[in-house]
């Protein structure tokens, strides 16, 4: 028997998990909509994933986020694998429907949704859309970049091979550039994102040359850890307009909130602004 009146529990895994902000933005959505549930950041390590989600539901959860180093894990693990999922081969977002494990990936949702929210018109020029990275976050853009009418994504990865396979899944829409045309690719581009790791927690940037790129471009780093990245700073210098990081985190948070409790939440500037001051205290901390 489930009466109405249990709270629901939801959580985020990995390993290690301290550095989540998920339970921040699950928690502050709880707090103003009045939903009595909990959202908590449970640490599995990874030889114990399988088992954690196999009793996701006698652990007292109705769904949970997945973090590093378990998407992948959690793919495997789900017995109803959404679109979203499929086509970037790992789950950040699980939810318990009729007993069945479902599992999705909104990093394409958070990325897109940020996307048009900060660029409206990214897409009336049909512009040159360039992606760097070929990692799981790249694979969910390229998704949502497809998805959403691009008829040709560029895609640049420092492994080549791993682009290869970026190709091979997503088929002839995706146009391979070798990273030393990193530069070539740039020339005219409309839409530019940063979907590697690169620049995280540091001052390390992409090495493409943002003079060549339209001047309209719009230029996205999907990194948020530091707020403003080099990557982003160059192309504010530049006087191009840019989507953060920290916008999609938030926005990918959206579905799972909606699954879990019943309430789809709005991605508020007050919510924006707490996390971001979380994140630049963290940096402040981290350099002491
Ligand atoms: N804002 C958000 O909501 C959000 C969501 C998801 C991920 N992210 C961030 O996105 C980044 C990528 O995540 P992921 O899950 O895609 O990771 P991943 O699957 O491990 O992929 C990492 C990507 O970064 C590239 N890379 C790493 N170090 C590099 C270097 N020194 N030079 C050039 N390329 C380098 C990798 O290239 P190789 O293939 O050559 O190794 C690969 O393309 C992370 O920083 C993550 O925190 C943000």
């Amino acid at each position: 028997m489930t009466p109405a009146s249990v709270k629901k529990r939801a959580c985020v895994i990995g390993w290690p998990i301290e550095h989540s902000r998920s339970p921040m933005i699950h928690g502050t959505w709880l707090k103003q909509y009045g939903i009595d549930g909990a959202y908590t950041r449970e640490a599995v390590q990874p030889d114990d994933v399988m088992d954690f989600l196999a009793h996701l539901s006698r652990h007292g959860f109705v769904g949970c986020n997945v973090t590093v180093p378990h998407k992948e894990a959690a793919y495997k693990a789900a017995d109803v694998k959404h679109d979203a999922a499929r086509a970037v081969g790992a789950a950040n977002t699980l939810w318990i429907e009729d007993g069945k494990l479902h599992a999705t990936n909104t990093d394409t949702y958070g990325f897109m949704a940020y996307l048009k929210q900060k660029a409206p018109n990214w897409q009336q020029a049909d512009p040159r859309v360039v992606v760097i990275g070929a990692g799981g976050a790249a694979r969910a853009i390229i998704y949502g970049l497809i998805n959403g009418g691009c008829d040709e994504v560029i895609v640049l990865n420092r492994t080549e091979a791993r682009a290869e396979q970026v190709r091979a899944h997503f088929g002839e829409k995706i146009k391979l550039m070798s990273w030393s045309q990193c530069n070539d690719a740039m020339t005219g581009a409309g839409l530019v994102i940063n979907a590697t790791s690169v620049g995280m927690n540091s001052e390390d940037c992409p090495d493409v040359d943002l003079t060549r790129v339209d001047d309209a471009c719009v230029v996205s780093d999907i990194v948020y850890t530091p707020l403003e990245t080099a990557f982003l700073k160059a192309a504010h210098d530049r006087g191009l307009t840019t989507v953060d990081g920290l916008g999609m985190l938030l926005h990918q948070a959206v579905p799972g909130f909606e699954k879990w409790f019943g309430v789809r939440p709005t991605v508020t500037d007050d919510l924006y602004q707490a996390i971001a001051d979380d994140v630049r205290r963290s940096q402040c901390s981290s350099s002491d």
